[in-house]
This record gives structure tokens, sequence and C-alpha cells, in this order.
């Protein structure tokens, strides 16, 4: 492909224009998005052992089959994500090898455990919301395939984030045991939902460079900020507490105000030092490994196919 300069990749950005699989892009530019997007798709596919956790034991059939199919549609963003990084010339194997080796990250939230059924919609409500905000703006990334990706993994996380609600919504108007377990939920998952989003701006090495290039189109506090206020007014009609006693509408700023994020957490549970990421880690590479006879499979199938199609 001919070389495309530093200015005609900059016109094409100006112009709201979008890049495809073949058109020349600067390095970096191809080197960012491999990053963000593997990290999103192991973080997909992380992301399903939480919940994971609770199909077994989910207290109806209808509350099992919901969560069975919000499961297996983790794992399918996870394949749109590593078939679009693909894209940008990298492959999937080696990607895989980079997230069980340590070398490349998943989110944080993945990290924390699911210690009663209220966090399964605790999950859905927060952490599912979480993600609508930041990967709606992301439908408009400058890189083709992974903003198609996300259009349809946004309309199945809004699926995802109403059942979460109606999950909470439920325990809330139950029991006064079931309301305390949903409060004690939403009292554990609010403050690691927060750090989904990233360090704050002024502590965010990639931003400056991912804004300009189109690849995120807001900051990390600015999607923090309209999580917050997202979230606010739907905990009053969860009849739940944010367990933030500095939340308050700010008139002037037209956002709710909020207390200070610990991102010594944030980056303690990045290092691996989170409550489950040893376990997450040993689960994921032990499935990997017993997987192995499905890829040889697959593998003598397409070697078989191809000789008989030379045959
Ligand atoms: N968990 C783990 N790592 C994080 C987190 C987090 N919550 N937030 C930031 N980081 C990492 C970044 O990946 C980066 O490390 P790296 O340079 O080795 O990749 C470092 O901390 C510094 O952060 P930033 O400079 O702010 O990095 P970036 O510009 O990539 O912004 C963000 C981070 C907002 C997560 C961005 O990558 C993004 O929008 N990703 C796409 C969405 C996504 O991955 N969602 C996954 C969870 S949602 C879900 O799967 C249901």
């Amino acid at each position: 492909a001919p070389e495309l300069t530093d200015e005609a990749f900059a016109a094409l950005l100006a112009d709201d224009g979008r890049v495809e699989p073949r058109d020349p892009m600067p390095e970096g530019y191809r080197r960012t998005l491999v990053r963000q997007i593997a990290q999103h798709a192991h973080s997909e596919i992380i992301g399903m052992q939480p919940e994971g956790n609770w199909i077994s034991r989910a207290p109806s059939l209808r509350r099992k089959a919901i969560l069975m199919a919000k499961v297996q549609d983790e794992a399918g963003h996870g394949l749109y994500l590593y078939a679009a990084a693909e894209t940008l010339g990298v492959d999937r194997a080696d990607l895989l090898d980079q997230l069980h080796t340590g070398r490349q990250k998943y989110s944080s939230i993945f990290n924390y455990p699911t210690l009663s059924w209220a966090d399964v919609g605790a999950i859905g409500w927060l952490v599912d919301g979480a993600a609508i905000v930041n990967q709606v703006p992301l439908c408009r990334c400058s890189y083709g395939p992974y903003a198609r990706a996300m259009v349809r993994v946004c309309k199945e996380e809004s699926f995802h984030q109403r059942q979460g609600f109606e999950i909470l919504h439920t325990l809330s108007h139950g029991t006064p045991a079931q309301k305390a377990m949903a409060q004690d939920a939403v009292d554990r998952y609010w403050w690691p939902s927060l750090m989904m989003f990233g360090p704050p701006d002024d502590d965010s090495p990639n931003s400056a460079q991912s804004m300009a290039w189109g690849i995120k189109r807001f900051s990390n506090d600015d999607l923090r900020q309209r999580f917050v206020d997202m979230t606010v007014p739907q905990a009053e009609v969860l009849g739940l507490t944010l367990p933030d006693p500095e939340i308050r509408w700010n008139e002037e700023r037209g956002h709710y105000d909020f207390g200070t994020v610990d991102f010594t957490e944030l980056f303690e549970v990045i290092k691996g030092n989170g409550p489950c990421n040893r376990d997450r880690m040993a689960h994921r590479v032990a499935a990997h490994e017993d997987g192995a006879w499905v890829r040889e499979a697959a593998d003598a199938y397409a070697a078989k196919q191809v000789a008989r199609t030379e045959g």
C-alpha cells in the first residue's frame, strides 16, 4: 500500500472519515488499536467468569435461561472483537498467548468476586451500564471494523443492563433480607465500576493521542461523569443507596458531584493484586488447555477439506 503521510491521515480524520483494514495507516495508530481491541476482547471473555459462577445457582429456570444467554453474548462479543483485531494483521492465538502470559490486560472489574445472586444484578446494572457509556462513543471510532462491531455489542449490552436493573428491582421490592442483599451488592460494585473508565485524565498516558486519532471520542473523566449522571436517578427508582455521601446535584455544573475514586486500588488490581486476578487467569488458562483438542480437530478437518478440493 502507498505510504500515507501524517498530513493525509490527519485530513482523513478531520473529515470524520473511516479507516478500513487495507488502508495505509500510521504504525502507532495500528498498534494502539490492537492494544485496545485485544484488551477489550480479553475483558469480554474473562467477564464470563464472575457471572458464570451463578448459572448453576440462579434462583429460577427463567433467571438461569436469561443468565446463560447473557454469558453467551459476552463470548460472542469477545469473538467479534478478536476478529476486528485480526483485520489489523495480528493473530488471535498470539493475542491469547499475550493474555495468558500477562503481557496484555483485561478490565479491572472482572477481578472482583460474585458473592451473592444480587451481584449478578449489580454487574448487569452497573458494569454493563458503564460498558455502554464507554462503548456507545466507540461506535464512531475512526477504525471501521471496531466501530461496526460496537453497534451490535451496544445493543446487546443495553439488554444486559436492563436485566441487571430488573434483578435488583425485584430484590429491592422483596423481603428485607433480599433488599439488604441488593444493597450489599451495590455497595461492593459501585466504586470498582467507576474505576472501569480508567485513570483520571491527567494520569492517562494514552488518552490524548487516542482522542487525536479518533479512537476515543471522550476522555476517561468525561465518561465517568456521564455514568454517574445516568446512574444516580436510576438508583432512586431502585430504592437503593449509592455508597458515596458526596453525591449531590450541582446546579452550576449541571452534573452530579461525587467523591474521590481510590485510584491506588485500580492500579493494584491492574498490576494483578485484585481479589480474584489469580483465579481468573488460572481458570482461563485451564479452559484454553482443555480446549486444545477442539482446535486440533478443527485444524484436521480444515486440512481434510483442502485435501479433498485439491484431490
Ligand atoms: N482495567 C484494566 N486496565 C486499565 C483500566 C481498567 N479499568 N483502565 C485503564 N487501564 C490501563 C490501560 O489499558 C493502559 O494500559 P496499557 O497502556 O498497557 O494498555 C493504562 O491503564 C493507562 O490507561 P489509559 O491511558 O487511560 O488507557 P486507554 O486510553 O486505553 O483507556 C480504557 C482505557 C478507557 C479502558 C480504553 O482502553 C477503552 O475504552 N477500552 C475499550 C473498552 C473496554 O475495554 N472495555 C472493557 C470492559 S467493559 C466489558 O467488557 C463489559
